[in-house]
């Protein structure tokens, strides 16, 4: 938590206005949804729901960017990004070196598009921690992506993949979001961690980013065989309502497979149950987002 109190002066109980932030215009080009794929646990299916909504998303007609914020790269790899082709990452648009249309390489997926990460990210943090725009690195750097040039696509989604910790990656991830959505893998610690996610998000929403709601919460890694399986989606659901998404990812080896070949699964192998349920949870992803908009509209 002292992260994101450093980040964002919370204890003068304001919001810290984005130093920069266009007043809306009706002529100005339709932003991107942002959704921050985020869980400060490790290793729940963060990467993997953000490579593999992504590409369901794009498969069902949007237009995707995926943006690695993870220092590890893992959302990188597993779209067959190799070391030498990211060039400019992640990093150079949070330290604000180049913009972020400059970062974007295209993937295998139509309609699917990725800014990589490297190593030096894990450097962020030391290098700006002091500087008073810390937390908006990320939405200043998003601010102007759908003012396309001519024969630039303009995002319908981005998702960002978060690393496993409440750093100011993290943080800047949620100032930059519209949405979070958490990934809870189906095991016995499921919700542990989660109240002080909700909390942190609770504190980004009052202090850098009031608009920041929780999407939804998709449980993962769903084991039938496994009785364990079915309480914590039951003990979730009760915690969490109508928040947790009705479909259920399945753990499914073709999924965890899937990444080794530099693919999402629903290239690798379309008709598995993995690939199923990402495009289950996409048409989910989109009706939400219905709701969403017709909500904000009355
Ligand atoms: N539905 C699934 N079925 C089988 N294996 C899965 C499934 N989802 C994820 N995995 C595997 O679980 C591991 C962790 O998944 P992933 O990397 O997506 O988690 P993460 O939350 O991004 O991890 P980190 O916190 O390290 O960034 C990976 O080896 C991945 O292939
Ligand atoms: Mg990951």
């Amino acid at each position: 938590m002292a992260d994101i109190e450093k980040a964002a002066d919370v204890n003068s109980g304001e919001v810290v206005p984005f130093p920069g932030e266009p007043k809306p215009d009706a002529a100005a080009p339709t932003p991107a949804r942002v959704l921050a794929v985020a869980n400060q646990k490790g290793g729940v299916g963060k990467t993997t729901t953000a490579i593999n909504l992504g590409t369901a998303l794009a498969a069902i007609g949007e237009r995707v960017l995926i943006i690695d914020l993870d220092p590890q790269g893992n959302a990188s790899t597993g779209l067959g990004i190799d070391q030498k082709s990211r060039q400019i990452s992640t990093y150079d648009l949070i330290t604000g070196e180049r913009p972020l249309r400059e970062a974007i390489l295209a993937t295998a997926v139509p309609h699917l598009h990725i800014a990589p990460s490297t190593m030096d990210l894990s450097g962020f943090e030391l290098e700006v921690g002091h500087s008073r725009d810390r937390a908006y690195r990320l939405r200043a750097a998003l601010g102007k992506l759908n003012e396309v040039a001519p024969g630039q696509v303009a995002y319908t989604y981005v998702l960002i993949d978060c690393p496993p910790s409440l750093n100011l990656l993290t943080i800047n991830a949620m100032a930059a979001a519209n949405a979070i959505l958490v990934p809870l893998q189906c095991e016995f610690f499921a919700l542990e961690g989660l109240s002080q996610l909700l909390k942190t998000v609770e504190q980004v929403k009052q202090t850098l980013n009031p608009e920041l709601a929780i999407h939804g919460i998709v449980l993962t890694m769903f084991d039938a065989r496994n009785n364990l399986s079915g309480q914590v989606v039951a003990d979730v659901r009760a915690f969490m309502g109508a928040k947790v998404y009705d479909t259920i990812i399945p753990r499914n080896v073709r999924v965890s497979e899937a990444p080794s070949y530099g693919k999402p699964v629903l290239v690798y192998d379309l008709k598995c149950v993995g690939s199923e349920a990402y495009l289950r949870l996409a048409t989910e992803i989109i009706q939400r987002e219905k709701q969403f908009r017709e909500r904000r509209a009355s």
